[in-house]
């Protein structure tokens, strides 16, 4: 995957850096859905505190927390048909085209020079231990590790808050869930942190924010 230089000239020509350009896009999901923009954000967080607790620190944690937040942005690229659907079950066209975000996420920010650590946990966070993931089956140490603590930050929260077709689940329960996929979808030591760090540090509680109403677009 190639940059695109002149992407990058403009904006420096505006004064917005790289990291700008990152939250703009994970606001622009929020646009399109506000639940994603909440649950990107307390993915980002969990994913930091988990990275942290596995001894991860600098460059590398910084990409797993901005390749947390990031990780569904390949979701602007689905159609509005995706957006607006209540039902937890899809067709078999409707999954696949959900399907392909991680790449349409890894392809979008290889255009704005991404660092190639934020863009391997975006297009692997749906990989499964067992092979069973996509977008290409990779399993075991073929993920990579910032992709793994991303996949449990991301089922944690999907459990732990509501979802226009699921209600929540509790806590207790999660971890009981995450026990279960521990060893085939998701890495089993890393689950057992994860565990441990939200019985230390409870869960985050960021609510989705409301969508720019076209008055305040007006007054920009
Ligand atoms: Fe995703």
């Amino acid at each position: 995957m190639g940059t695109d230089p002149e992407s990058r000239i403009e904006l420096d020509r505006f004064g917005i850096n790289q990291h700008q350009t990152f939250y703009l896009m994970a606001a622009a999901l929020g646009q399109r859905d506000p639940y994603t923009h909440a649950h990107a954000r307390r993915v980002g967080a969990y994913s930091r505190r988990l990275a942290e607790r596995a001894g991860i620190d600098g460059e590398a944690l910084r990409a797993i927390t901005l390749g947390g937040m990031l990780h569904d942005v390949g979701k602007l690229g689905l159609s509005d048909r995706i957006f607006s659907n209540k039902q937890a079950a899809l067709s078999k066209e409707m999954l696949g085209e959900v399907q392909s975000h991680p790449l349409i996420g890894a392809q979008l920010l290889s255009r704005f020079n991404c660092p190639k650590a934020i863009i391997e946990v975006v297009l692997s966070h749906h990989e499964r231990i067992d092979g069973s993931g996509y977008p290409f089956g990779l399993s075991g140490s073929e993920i990579p590790l910032g992709a793994k603590i991303v996949s449990i930050a991301d089922c944690f929260d999907a459990i732990t808050t509501d979802r226009p077709y699921q209600r929540r689940k509790s806590v207790a329960h999660a971890f009981i869930i995450m026990k279960e996929m521990a060893g085939t979808c998701q890495d089993a030591g890393l689950t057992d942190l994860m565990i441990e760090e939200i019985r230390t540090n409870g869960t985050e509680s960021i609510m989705p924010m409301e969508p720019m109403s076209i008055p305040m677009l007006r007054a920009i």
